[in-house]
């Protein structure tokens, strides 16, 4: 594989991890950093003294000795940033959430296309050893049909200013809902509510899967406590997946209900399941720098990544969704 020359625009506080991670990648060089913020640009230079850096996002995203570029700013510099990229011929990496409209995602997914250029979404727990075991347990049928997914991502701060905790936060949980379920989400309601300023600073998301699949996601800027915690239930198995656990971040239980009898209601017999628990091993490998090496390999080889444009913009669609849903407290909107 020849050695990818890749620019980083943003280096506030996301974008640090990802030069770290390009620079311990042996199929890339880190060409450029730009930041609109001299001071960021001072802080770069002292970990990486030599490094090319700009204020001027132009000058990077106009270079012909630049082949990819990753985008690590605020969600509306993503699109403005992505299409510059796009239209200078360099695959693009940009972060959660992708954009903030679908119909820039829509945008950005066809001019890729039509240049045959890669995009990546930074959907980093996609990534983790414990979302990839999920999605195994899931695909070889271990925990059987699924019947919903459950998902807590809640703790004090950070506020962030321009958006709410549904952009900030909620595009982990619907990314990972996604790649795990697998099957197209219908509808979407939120409720939920700004106490601090207007943007919602908690919020409920329901997304409606065909087959009665539900998916829950908790996210809260105004919790006492952190907790990191999904629940998988499904007709054979049951998973807690408690990602604030050193070593065994997955259980998988042996627990299940059965019904028989189900002559009339009142004949109902329910019979419940309580076997064995167990924590498969999960793999420790740094998610973001699997990501990005994975992301260099889908240059070279031309492959279109399963995090890409189109994972972006589902991801998207949703988050509008509940936008519309919560201004309307709860209404389902249709996907
Ligand atoms: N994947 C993850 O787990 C993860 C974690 C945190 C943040 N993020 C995402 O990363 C992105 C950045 O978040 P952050 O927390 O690092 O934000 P931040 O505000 O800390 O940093 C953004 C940086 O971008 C710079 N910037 C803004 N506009 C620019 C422009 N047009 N050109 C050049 N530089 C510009 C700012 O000066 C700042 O230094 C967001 O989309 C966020 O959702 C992802």
């Amino acid at each position: 594989m020849s050695q990818l020359r890749v620019g980083v625009i943003g280096y506030g506080y996301w974008g640090p991890n990802v030069v770290r991670n390009l620079y311990a990648l042996e199929a890339c060089q880190v060409t450029a950093l730009c930041d609109k913020n001299p001071a960021a640009l001072q802080k770069a230079l002292r970990v990486y003294p030599g490094l090319r850096t700009t204020t001027d996002e132009r000058e990077l995203l106009t270079s012909p000795d630049i082949d990819a570029v990753a985008i690590v700013t605020p969600v509306w510099t993503h699109y403005p940033l992505a299409k510059m990229a796009l239209e200078n011929g360099k695959h693009v990496f940009v972060e959660k959430p992708f954009t903030a409209t679908a119909q820039q995602a829509e945008e950005l997914v066809e001019l890729a296309d039509r240049k045959n250029l890669r995009i990546m979404v930074d959907h980093t727990f996609l990534f983790t050893g414990a979302v990839k075991k999920i999605r195994e347990l899931v695909d070889k049928g271990v925990l059987g049909p699924l019947y919903y997914f459950d998902s807590s991502r809640i703790n004090l701060g950070l506020f962030q200013h321009d958006v709410s905790v549904v952009w900030d936060l909620a595009p982990h949980d619907l990314s990972i809902m996604d790649y795990v379920i697998r099957d197209k989400a219908e509808a979407v309601v939120a409720t939920g509510g700004g106490h601090v300023n207007d943007r919602a600073d908690m919020a409920f998301l329901t997304v409606y899967f065909p087959n009665k699949v539900l998916a829950h996601i908790n996210v809260n800027w105004l919790s006492p406590v952190k907790v990191r915690t999904t629940l998988i239930g499904a007709r054979d198995k049951m998973l807690v997946w408690n990602d604030l656990e050193a070593d065994e971040k997955i259980k998988v239980y042996d627990k299940g209900v059965t019904v028989t009898g189900a002559e009339g209601v009142y004949d109902l017999l329910v019979s419940y399941r309580s076997g064995d628990v167990w924590a498969p091993k999960v793999d420790q490998t740094e998610a973001l720098k699997a990501e990005l090496g994975y992301f260099l390999e889908c240059i070279d080889s031309g492959a279109t990544p399963f995090n890409d444009g189109q994972a972006g913009l589902r991801v998207v669609r949703m988050l509008e969704a509940a936008d519309k849903s919560l201004a309307e407290r709860g209404k389902a909107i249709l996907l």
